[in-house]
C-alpha cells in the first residue's frame, strides 16, 4: 500500500511538537506517538487506539540524559541502559520529581517504563522533536502490532500520519523490567530474552507474579489478537490456516512458515506480520506449530497465548 500521508522527521517532529499524534518505526513495531509532556496529546493516543483502560504507556527517550531527566537511575538502572540502549528494553523506573511527563501518560503511577528504540529514524525523530514520547503499539485496541507502515495505515483507515521505516527489524514489543533495588522483576517477555539481562548483570530476572505490588497493568490476557481464531501446538486440519515453525509438513491449505530453519529471530520478526497477512486471507481458524520456549521463544509463546485467548 503507498503511503497516504510520506512524512520527513522535520514534518514528523513538528506534528508531535503541535499536539499532534504521528506513527513512527522502531525496532520492535511501529509506536503511535505523541508528546509525553501534554496531557491532551496523550488522551488522543487512548481515543484513536480505542484502549478500554488508561494503561501506562512506554516513555521513549533520544538519549540517556533526557531519561535521567524523568526518572531516578541507581547504578544497576544505568548499567542496564547503557548495555541495552538503544535497544528492545523497557525498564521500569521511579518518576524524578519536576518529570513533567502527563500523568496520564504513566496512569497516574509513580514510576515510568522508558525505553530508547534502536532505529535511527526513531532517534532522529526524538533528538528534532526534543520531548519524550509516549507510544504504544499503532493498532486498533487488541489488535495485531504493526511492522510496517502499511499496516498501521490499514489499522486505522489511513487517519494517522505515518513516518515510514520499512519492516521493524525485531518485529516483537519490548522486554518490561522494573528495577527494585538489586532486583530485576520481568513484567513482560520481548525482543530482549531473559537470559541475555542475566548474562550482561549477573543477576536472575523474575517472573511477574499475579497481583504483585509490582506489576505491568496494562497486561489484558486477550490481547495481540487476530480476527481469525488460533488453536496452538496443533497439526493444522482441513479448512484451517497453518502457522508452521522448522522445516515445512506438507499441508494443503494456506501456509506460513515463521522460520523454515527453525530460526526464533526469525520468527519473531515475522510473526505479527505472518498473522497480518493470514488473517487477510480470510482464515477462520489458524493452527499453529509448536514453537521451542528458550529465549525469543518465551516472549513468542507470550503473545501466541495472548492471541488464542477467549475474547473479552
Ligand atoms: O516495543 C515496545 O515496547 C512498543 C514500541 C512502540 O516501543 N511499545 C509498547 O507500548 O509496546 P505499550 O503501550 O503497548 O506497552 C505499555 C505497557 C503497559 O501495558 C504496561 O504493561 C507496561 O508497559 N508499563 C508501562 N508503564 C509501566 C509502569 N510504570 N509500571 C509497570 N508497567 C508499566
Ligand atoms: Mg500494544
Amino acid at each position: 500500500m503507498p503511503t497516504l500521508f510520506p512524512l520527513t522527521v522535520p514534518e514528523a517532529a513538528a506534528l508531535l511538537r503541535g499536539g499532534k499524534l504521528c506513527a513512527f518505526p522502531t525496532e520492535t513495531v511501529y509506536g503511535l506517538g505523541a508528546d509525553a509532556t501534554n496531557p491532551d496529546a496523550v488522551l488522543s493516543i487512548y481515543e484513536t487506539k480505542g484502549r478500554p483502560r488508561f494503561n501506562p504507556l512506554i516513555v521513549h527517550c533520544g538519549d540517556l540524559a533526557m531519561a535521567e531527566r524523568l526518572a531516578k537511575f541507581t547504578p544497576l538502572a544505568r548499567r542496564l541502559a547503557e548495555t541495552f540502549w538503544p535497544g528492545p528494553l523497557s525498564i521500569v523506573l521511579p518518576l524524578k520529581a519536576g518529570h513533567g511527563l502527563a500523568d496520564i501518560a504513566t496512569a497516574g503511577l509513580d514510576t515510568v517504563a522508558l525505553r530508547m528504540p534502536d532505529h535511527p529514524l526513531a532517534l532522529a525523530l526524538l533528538r528534532e522533536a526534543g520531548l519524550p514520547l509516549a507510544a504504544p503499539s499503532a493498532n486498533p485496541s487488541g489488535k495485531l502490532s504493526p511492522t510496517t507502515a502499511g499496516q498501521v495505515q490499514k489499522g486505522f483507515a489511513g487517519r494517522v500520519p505515518v513516518l515510514d521505516g520499512g519492516p521493524c527489524k525485531r518485529g516483537l514489543e519490548s522486554t518490561i523490567v522494573a528495577v527494585d533495588g538489586d532486583r530485576l522483576i520481568q513484567l513482560r517477555a520481548g525482543a530482549l530474552p531473559r537470559e541475555d539481562i542475566e548474562k550482561a548483570t549477573g543477576i536472575r530476572v523474575e517472573q511477574v507474579v499475579e497481583g504483585a505490588a509490582i506489576s505491568a497493568p496494562g497486561m489484558l490476557l486477550s490481547h495481540y489478537a487476530p480476527n481469525a481464531h488460533m488453536r496452538l501446538n496443533a497439526e493444522p486440519r482441513p479448512g484451517e490456516a497453518f502457522l508452521a515453525f522448522g522445516p515445512a509438513q506438507p499441508f494443503s491449505g494456506t501456509t506460513r512458515n515463521l522460520s523454515p530453519t527453525g530460526d526464533l529471530h526469525e520468527a519473531a520478526r515475522n510473526l505479527f506480520s505472518m498473522l497480518h497477512e493470514l488473517d487477510a486471507d480470510g482464515a477462520s481458524t489458524i493452527a499453529v506449530a509448536p514453537i521451542p520456549e528458550t529465549g525469543l521463544g518465551e516472549a513468542i509463546n507470550d503473545r501466541l497465548q495472548r492471541a488464542a485467548a477467549p475474547r473479552g
